[in-house]
């Protein structure tokens, strides 16, 4: 055996990317064939050795090459040049959903998937409780896939791949969707996946996680490893870096591709920036924002998580029918108004992001930047983290049994 699990050999990975994209039909139809392109490079002579049994992590912006490059040690893409080697099992949980089929119901994809990994019936058979179980989707296993939640499909996508116990686990994102619960979970199967001296490739834009995960990490820029190495020095000089191009008053992990983000969040009660407040308060979360370039119709979105990581409440301009037609390079702010503040005493945690009109691109995703306290106020109601305003009524005065 040897001591590496995968080595990657000036791997270049390009795409042809259409520039005649407003073409007439007849030009279209003319220039057949011959349509306009320019190769994009995406992965640009990457050379890597992963040695066995350890995390290895991937850094880097959007756009630079690591969900390529994964693909290509994954073999779902084939290289244009160069060479990987992968020694031993390779299980990979790459997109939300890859590999489940929508209209089949969870139990259904668990056998689909699993036999996409390599398990056998039996081996699923044998496991398929223990699946389930890390899943939490228990409840919803005989129901189609389409019906779950992103964070349902990675759950059960990830138990899946963890159960094929891989040699080598390649994971991509999966760390962002789940819920606090579910991270912790994850970071627990990674360390036992080690402890195994199994070895775990993971990108992340969470880079606390990758800090304390990671052994080594690569980091990537435009296509191209530009260090690599122990994972703490490189994990805090790119978060430094990214922090210096974009810096942030408040705390938190943020991630995005950065030409517009988040400068301050403030958490509002009678005129002032707080982080204490109560029920019942009315509250406006401020975002301040620079950009370096226009965008049109942006959307602005905000959150609330509780402490422990429930995901308690989420609004978007865009749902919100509050249009901004264009933000100009600059700074600005913009308000969220809360009338009544619906939580119960506890602890919250605020985010907020700043998207394209279709909200498939993220300039800002300022996460859990600020935490706030909230108090007893009005009204008291008695268990959980929501209040309803609700009231008791009788209607129907009570009656003493007739004696018999
Ligand atoms: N199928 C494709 N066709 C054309 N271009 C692609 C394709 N897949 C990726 N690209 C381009 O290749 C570059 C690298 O993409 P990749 O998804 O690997 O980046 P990434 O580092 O994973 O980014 P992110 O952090 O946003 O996930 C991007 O510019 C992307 O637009
Ligand atoms: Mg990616």
């Amino acid at each position: 055996m040897s001591d590496f699990a995968v080595r990657v050999e000036n791997v270049t990975k390009t795409f042809r990317v259409y520039t005649d994209r407003n073409q007439s039909l007849k030009s279209a139809i003319i220039a057949r064939g011959r349509n306009k392109f320019e190769e994009f490079v995406a992965v640009d002579d990457v050379s890597l050795e992963i040695p066995r049994g350890i995390t290895f992590g991937l850094l880097g912006h959007n756009g630079s090459g690591k969900s390529t490059l994964l693909k290509c040690i994954a073999r779902i893409l084939t290289p244009n040049s160069g060479k990987i080697t992968v020694d031993g099992r390779l299980a990979a949980m790459l997109e939300v959903g890859s590999g489940f089929h929508p209209n089949l119901t969870g139990r259904e994809n668990v056998y689909l998937n699993g036999a996409i990994l390599g398990m056998s019936k039996k081996e699923i058979d044998r496991k398929f409780d223990a699946i389930i179980d890390f899943s939490g989707v228990e409840r919803f296993i005989d129901q189609p896939v389409k019906n779950y939640s992103s964070g349902m499909y990675v759950r059960l996508g990830f138990a899946v791949a963890i159960h094929v116990e891989p040699d080598i686990l390649l994971v991509d994102e999966v760390l962002a969707v789940g819920d606090m619960q579910f991270q912790e979970k994850c970071t627990e199967k990674f360390s036992e996946l080690k402890a195994d001296g199994r070895t775990v490739v993971v990108v992340s834009h969470a880079h606390d996680l990758m800090r304390t995960f990671c052994d080594e990490v690569a980091w990537l820029q435009n296509g191209r490893v530009i260090e690599t190495g122990d994972a703490m020095g490189i994990v805090d000089a790119y978060a430094n870096k990214e922090h210096r191009a974009r810096k942030v008053e408040s705390g938190g992990v943020r991630f995005g591709s950065g030409e517009s983000y988040v400068t301050k969040l403030e958490w509002i009660v009678d005129g002032v920036d707080t982080r204490t407040c109560h029920t019942g308060d009315e509250v406006t979360i401020r975002a301040h924002y620079q950009s370096e370039i226009e965008i049109e119709r942006p959307i602005f979105g905000t959150s609330l998580d509780s402490r422990e990581g429930v995901f308690v409440w989420g609004h978007h301009s865009r749902d919100a029918g509050y249009v901004v037609s264009s933000i100009k390079p600059g700074t600005g702010s913009i308000d969220v108004r809360i009338p009544s503040l619906p939580l119960r005493p506890g602890t919250f945690d605020v985010s907020f992001s700043i998207q394209d009109r279709t909200g498939t691109h993220v300039y800002d995703a300022l996460q859990r930047a600020i935490r706030i306290d909230v108090l007893t106020g009005t009204p008291i109601e008695s268990g959980g983290i929501m209040t309803f305003g609700s009231s008791f009524e009788n209607i129907q005065p009570p009656r003493p049994i007739a004696a018999g």
